[in-house]
């Protein structure tokens, strides 16, 4: 295995002793970055941005050079396996992401095949080996997917989701046909993630961002099930590869996600990491909680904020400081140092033995 210079985000994934906690952001390479603006007009749109593994690896070590951060993660999308199914994936500006085929029958769900993460994704493997070869021994790179459920939410909608009624009236009316579209991701996602660790990712994350609109029966069994079968996947393709769950609003659930074989739990900020430690904190690490909006306020209260939230995690490994969402595109560069400055400042307290 080889040693990274920077591995303090893999010794927290396995709850292991750092001397301060390690940080990164969700989102971290995004509009926030005047950097990264520039580097999206070169390529035209968002996609063609995913697509090129050069401008990839660009924008990706981009929030590495400005702040001293702990890991890389891939510039991809989650979006990119429906994409690769031929659903006709665009973004609209102010709109977000569209599906111009949305899976709307059971005929659709059966013609669906996972897509060859070295054929039709080869440009996301393309972009882990291009990173990978930039990043050299400096630090870890995640590798990331959308949960099943999350994705199928794209897929069914078409788009966004609100109240989400297209999918829910699929998961009540035809749920043997959603659970076939479900093990088709499970699939996909499976083998999309196992790739881009062989490609060179060294974490892999799974985004579930939409579990939290679900009863609790349906979380289990339409977006928990989905990525312990992947966790349980990975463990035979890719052994021994930490893989993070994020199910955002999903604070209710962390004792079964933590139950599925993962090395670490995101959460978000209506959970408190005092409480989630108390819960799971003995078998996986945990990944969160700053609210993002966090980073509209004045530096002072930045600097606050991040001190509360390592105290509520408190003394100890196992913390990896992040936000509970990702970056939003109005935040000041300058706010997102000021909690990293911060975090530097105060966190090797918490790791003094
Ligand atoms: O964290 C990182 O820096 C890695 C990059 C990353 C992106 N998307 C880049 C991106 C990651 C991990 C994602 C995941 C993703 N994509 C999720 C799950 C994560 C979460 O926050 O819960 C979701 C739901 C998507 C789908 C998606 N892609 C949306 C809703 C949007 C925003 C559309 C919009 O117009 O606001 C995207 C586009 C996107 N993905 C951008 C970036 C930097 C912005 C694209 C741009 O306009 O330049």
């Amino acid at each position: 295995m080889k040693t990274l210079r920077n591995d303090r985000f893999l010794r927290a994934l396995r709850r292991e002793p750092v001397d301060r906690t390690p940080v990164w952001m969700m989102r971290q390479a995004g509009r926030y970055l005047p950097e990264y603006r520039a580097s999206r007009a070169k390529a035209g749109d968002f996609m063609s941005l995913c697509r090129n593994p050069e401008l990839c690896c660009e924008v990706t070590l981009q929030p590495l050079d400005r702040y001293p951060l702990d890991t890389a993660i891939l510039f991809s999308d989650i979006l990119t396996i429906p994409d690769a199914m031929g659903l006709g994936l665009r973004f609209v500006e102010g709109e977000g992401p569209l599906f111009d085929r949305p899976i709307r029958t059971l005929d659709a769900i059966r013609r669906l095949a996972a897509p060859d993460p070295e054929g039709e994704l080869r440009y996301v493997m393309d972009a882990v080996r291009t990173i990978r070869g930039a990043l050299g021994d400096r630090m870890p790179l995640i590798g990331f997917a959308g949960s099943p459920w999350t994705l199928a939410t794209y897929m069914v909608e078409g788009r966004g989701g609100h109240d989400f009624a297209v999918i829910k009236k699929m998961m009540f009316d035809e749920a043997e046909a959603f659970d076939g579209l479900l093990s088709t991701l499970v699939e996909s996602v499976s083998t999309y993630l196992a790739a881009q660790h062989a490609a060179g990712a060294d974490a892999l994350m799974i985004f579930d961002t939409w579990g939290g609109v679900l009863t609790p029966e349906s979380y289990q069994r339409f977006s928990l099930n989905p990525m312990k079968r992947i966790v349980e996947r990975l463990a035979k393709t890719a052994p021994g590869v930490p893989v993070i769950l994020f199910t955002k609003n999903g604070g209710q659930h962390l004792e079964k996600m933590a139950d599925t074989g993962c090395a670490a739990l995101g959460v978000d900020w209506t959970t408190s990491l005092a409480d989630a430690r108390r819960r799971v904190g003995g078998r996986v690490a945990l990944q969160g909680n700053l609210d993002p909006i966090t980073l509209f306020a004045k530096p002072e209260r930045i600097r606050e904020e991040t001190a509360r939230v390592l105290a509520d995690y408190g003394h100890g490994p196992g913390h990896i400081f992040n936000l509970g969402h990702g970056i939003l595109p109005q935040t000041s560069p300058d706010h997102a140092g000021a909690m990293i400055e911060a975090l530097h400042q105060l966190s090797p307290a918490y790791h003094q033995r």
